[in-house]
C-alpha cells in the first residue's frame, strides 16, 4: 500500500474522521503501478453502497485501466490541464449520472446521489491508500461518443484513480498547487441560517 510522500492533512476548525481530514486530491499519479484490483473493487462497492433518494441508485461507472485503448479515449477527452497529469492514474474512472428513468421519468437527484456515490468511493479508496482526484474538466460529449451513452445518461465527473507519485516529477505550475496550502470557507459562512 502506498501512502501520499506529504502531508496534506486538514487543518480542521472542529476535530473529523483522520480519513475525511487526509483526504485531498493529488495530480501526482505513480505511471508504473497497475491499479491494485481489490482495492478498486473496494472502492466501488463502497460507491454502491452509498445512499439515493428512494433508493433508484441513479449511478452508473466506466472503469478504464492504463494501457488499454478505453483509458486513451478518457484521457482524449481531458481538457489539456487535466491531460497533463491524469493519464499517469492507473485507472481514469467516468462517473455517470442516470437522469431519466428508461421510460422518461426525470430523476431529480441524479447528480446528488452520483456526488455522494463518489464521494464514498473517495473516502474508501483514500482509506486504503489510493489517490483520487475527480474532475469536470472534460469533453463529456467525447465520452457520450465512444461510449455510446444514451441521451439519458451523463458523465459527470472523470476519476483519477492509483498509487500516489512523486510531487517533484510535475511540472512545476503543478507541483506549486500540489503543495500550496488547503483552504475552505470558514463554517460561519457556510452554514447560513441556524437557531
Ligand atoms: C466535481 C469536481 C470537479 C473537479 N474538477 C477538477 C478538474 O477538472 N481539475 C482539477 O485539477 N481538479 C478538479 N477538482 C478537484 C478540486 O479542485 C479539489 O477537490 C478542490 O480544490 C479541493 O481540494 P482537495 O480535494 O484536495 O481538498 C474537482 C473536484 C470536484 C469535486
Amino acid at each position: 500500500m502506498n501512502t501520499p510522500l506529504h502531508d496534506r492533512t486538514a487543518p480542521t476548525e472542529h476535530p473529523v474522521l483522520d480519513i475525511l481530514a487526509a483526504r485531498w486530491s493529488p495530480r501526482a499519479f505513480d505511471a508504473d503501478r497497475p491499479i491494485d484490483e481489490a482495492r478498486l473493487a473496494t472502492a466501488l462497492e463502497a460507491a454502491r453502497w452509498s445512499p439515493s433518494a428512494n433508493n433508484v441508485q441513479p449511478w452508473r461507472f466506466i472503469v478504464a485501466r492504463r494501457g488499454t485503448a478505453l483509458h486513451a479515449q478518457i484521457v482524449d477527452a481531458l481538457m489539456g490541464f487535466n491531460q497533463a497529469w491524469a493519464g499517469n492514474a492507473s485507472a481514469l474512472i467516468v462517473a455517470v449520472a442516470e437522469t431519466e428513468t428508461a421510460d422518461g421519468t426525470p430523476i431529480t437527484h441524479a447528480v446528488y446521489d452520483l456526488g455522494q456515490a463518489v464521494a464514498h468511493f473517495s473516502v474508501q479508496a483514500h482509506h486504503d491508500g489510493l489517490a483520487v482526484h475527480q474532475m469536470s474538466g472534460f469533453d463529456p460529449e467525447v465520452i457520450r461518443e465512444f461510449a455510446d451513452l444514451e441521451p439519458r445518461f451523463a458523465a459527470l465527473t472523470v476519476i483519477a484513480v492509483g498509487e500516489f507519485g512523486d510531487v517533484d516529477s510535475l511540472p512545476e505550475v503543478l507541483r506549486e498547487r500540489e503543495v500550496a496550502p488547503r483552504v475552505r470557507r470558514p463554517i460561519d459562512e457556510t452554514v447560513i441560517l441556524s437557531a
